[in-house]
């Protein structure tokens, strides 16, 4: 049984997480950014340094949300920034952030799952995703369909939070995610549950080697995992 944000609603985790991100659209970047004291800024940019050696020209943003990481993707120089999200309220805060910062000739926005993209195979030379894939209804579709979309030779880079193993980072990090993110949660977004779904949906996510195991599944090579900030997030990247 999957992990959903609403529980006593029968939808769907896809149409659940969907409507989550709707809701807290608007308060979505300050609760990212006060919860984890701008910590989730530096990751974004480590992340996209493990592109650098590649320069990609097309990459593709998937569960791009309110567009951080297809922003922080420009330093890579590519041609051009595609970002897909289920959510529409999300979309609409990143598009109007990209038209403010004057970046709309080079990131688009679309509607799209990850589990059903509309692009041919081989389109992409980078696929990225931060902060999306927990979230996928079908976690092994939406990476296959990631696979399908990536030219031979090119780069999945993925940032995803992950569980801290070592005391006393473990105990720390548990108490915050567990008694103090969700109340700060609930009082800025004012959704009764988003941020319960948070550390729910992170302590049931296949994080580390586990993740690395699905992606090889798929078809991705020369995976690797880097663990940052105590293992609170860590990098995924994997090869087509
Ligand atoms: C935590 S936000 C991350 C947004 C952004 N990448 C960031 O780093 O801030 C997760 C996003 O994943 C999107 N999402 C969840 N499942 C998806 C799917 N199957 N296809 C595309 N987007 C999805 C949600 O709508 C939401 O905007």
């Amino acid at each position: 049984m999957s992990v959903v944000p609403y529980k006593d609603q029968q939808e769907g985790k896809k149409a659940q997480v969907a409507n989550m991100f709707n809701n807290i659209s608007k308060r979505y970047d300050l609760l990212n950014h006060l919860l984890s004291l701008g910590i989730d800024i530096t990751w974004r940019k480590k992340a996209i340094k493990m592109l650098q050696k590649d320069q990609p020209k097309v990459i593709l943003d998937i569960a791009t949300g309110t567009g951080d990481f297809a922003i922080e993707a420009l330093a890579l120089n590519p041609e051009r920034v595609i970002g897909v999200d289920i959510s529409e309220g999300m979309l609409a805060e990143g598009k109007k952030k990209i038209k403010n910062k004057k970046l709309d000739h080079l990131i688009e926005m679309q509607l799209g799952d990850s589990e059903k993209l509309l692009f041919e195979e081989n389109k992409f030379d980078a696929v990225i995703v931060s902060f999306g894939v927990r979230n996928f209804e079908n976690l092994e579709k939406g990476l296959a369909d990631m696979y399908r979309v990536l030219k031979p030779g090119g780069k999945t880079v993925i940032v995803e939070f992950s569980k801290p193993k070592k005391f006393p980072f473990k105990q720390g990090y548990n108490f915050y995610f567990k008694y103090i993110l969700p109340k700060i949660g609930k009082l800025v977004s004012k959704d009764q549950s988003a941020y319960t779904y948070l550390p729910e949906s992170v302590q049931a996510f296949p994080d580390g080697d586990k993740f690395l195991t699905v992606l090889e599944k798929v078809g991705f090579k020369n995976t690797k995992c880097r663990p940052l900030t105590f293992g609170i997030s860590s990098i995924y990247i994997g090869e087509k």
